[in-house]
């Protein structure tokens, strides 16, 4: 696929490729073959983090040659404690029993660090043989809580990222590639400024 470049008028694009699809798919496959290559003796359960992770986890576990289990979460932030607290609550909590199983939990980004180590924390509890985490996208200069990451797909610079799981007001996350928006504010005024150009809809 071509690389988009959104152009609506003579103002700068509010929008541009940040990470192709090429990019996406061959760093994908470098992290599937190391992940592979650590659990050759095991099934491990990978954890994805609903919902921006659902993509990468599915293009991750079809890269991994060995057998695994896929299972899911989904967690909120309380925004009454305010988004820095890292309070969170699960909203939908694992199906599987990890203890005693090898666990890699799957995210699309690391921010802040709070969500991760929310999830550390609160699987280390149930005592899985190991916990391992694998991120797509590290946006490390945002980091408030060091948190531990075994493998990481791309370190990207704090600039808002759609596209490839991650929505703007729940939008854009079927893209196959990840758009840096330029001009956030534009965006947030018009939610769907991008649409025309990257979807044909009607
Ligand atoms: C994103 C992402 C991580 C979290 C990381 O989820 O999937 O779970 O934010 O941010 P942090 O490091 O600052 O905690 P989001 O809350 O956007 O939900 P979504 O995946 O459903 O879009």
């Amino acid at each position: 696929m071509k690389e988009r470049r959104v152009v609506s008028d003579e103002r700068p694009p509010p929008a541009e490729t940040l990470i192709s699809e090429k990019e996406l798919g061959a760093r994908i496959q470098e992290l599937a073959a190391e992940i592979s290559a650590h659990y050759s003796d095991s099934v491990p359960i990978l954890v994805s983090v609903l919902k921006g992770s659902a993509l990468f986890l599915a293009d991750l576990a079809r890269a991994i040659e060995r057998s695994i289990e896929i299972d899911f979460m989904s967690i909120s932030s309380y925004q009454s404690a305010g988004a820095q607290s890292g309070v969170v609550k699960i909203v939908k909590d694992l199906e599987s029993d990890i203890s005693g199983r090898d666990v890699l939990i799957v995210e699309d980004i690391v921010d802040t660090g709070l969500t991760l180590n929310y999830l550390r924390r609160t699987l280390e509890e149930r005592e899985p043989a190991s916990l391992r985490a694998v991120t797509l996208l590290d946006k490390a200069a945002r980091r408030i809580v060091p948190v531990p990451l075994e493998w990481s797909g791309f370190e990207i610079p704090d600039v808002f990222v759609v596209g490839y799981g991650l929505d703007f007001q729940g939008r854009y996350r079927n893209l196959p590639e990840l758009l840096a928006i330029k001009d956030l504010a534009r965006l947030a005024n018009e939610p769907l400024l991008l649409v025309p150009s990257l979807f044909e809809e009607g």
